[in-house]
């Protein structure tokens, strides 16, 4: 059990990392909580008009989650990196760095899944895109690759990390209920729109 809390620790510790806030700042464009939503991820760092800033930032946030499973794996197996990738992605969304207010954690849970389970991963990403070129609207590809991710699971056999895809999948609704009140108004913006 001990062993499970610190990597359980170190995944939330590498989750907490904002990288957004961080790569926005070394980009030279100013603080990320003060433009669009205000939120630490990659659709509000695109909101500042660098594609570059953006891309970065969907890496490193995903790489963290990704990074939290392998890295666990490698050294302790497959129930610590569940741990770990689940507590990158709560570290995401709660980090200590900013007084537990983070971001919505899409691209650290694309990442950690992918790490997990590639082929969940991929079908997450791909349901992602696909709703992102119909709605052009990032919140709604997110809960889409999010609620869809317990489907791809039993669908592909990959049933040992169900209980993590309904938590990540609770969490990622939560972190966007107020997207989801703007979804519901209609007044949600479209991706790379202020
Ligand atoms: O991944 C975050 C996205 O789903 C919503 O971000 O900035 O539009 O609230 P934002």
């Amino acid at each position: 059990l001990s062993a499970l809390l610190i990597w359980g620790a170190f995944g939330y510790l590498l989750g907490s990392i904002p990288f957004g806030m961080i790569v926005t700042r070394l980009f030279g464009l100013g603080n990320l909580r003060e433009i669009g939503s205000g939120n630490i991820g990659t659709t509000n760092v695109l909101r500042t008009g660098s594609k570059p800033a953006a891309a970065a930032t969907l890496l490193l946030d995903g790489g963290k989650g990704a990074a939290a499973v392998l890295i666990t794996r490698c050294i302790a197996g497959d129930s610590a990196a569940q741990i770990a990738g689940l507590m990158a992605f709560v570290g995401h969304c709660y980090p200590i760095w900013l007084r537990f207010k983070g971001g919505k954690g899409v691209a650290t849970f694309l990442g950690l899944m992918l790490a997990l389970a590639w082929p969940v991963g991929i079908a997450c990403c791909l349901t992602w895109l696909v709703t992102a070129i119909v709605s052009r609207i990032s919140s709604m590809s997110a809960l889409m690759a999010a609620a869809s991710s317990t489907l791809w699971m039993l669908v592909l056999g990959r049933g040992e990390i169900f209980l993590l895809g309904v938590i990540t999948t609770l969490l990622i609704f939560w972190r966007h209920r107020e997207n989801i009140s703007r979804i519901k108004a209609g007044t949600e913006p479209k991706i790379g729109k202020k």
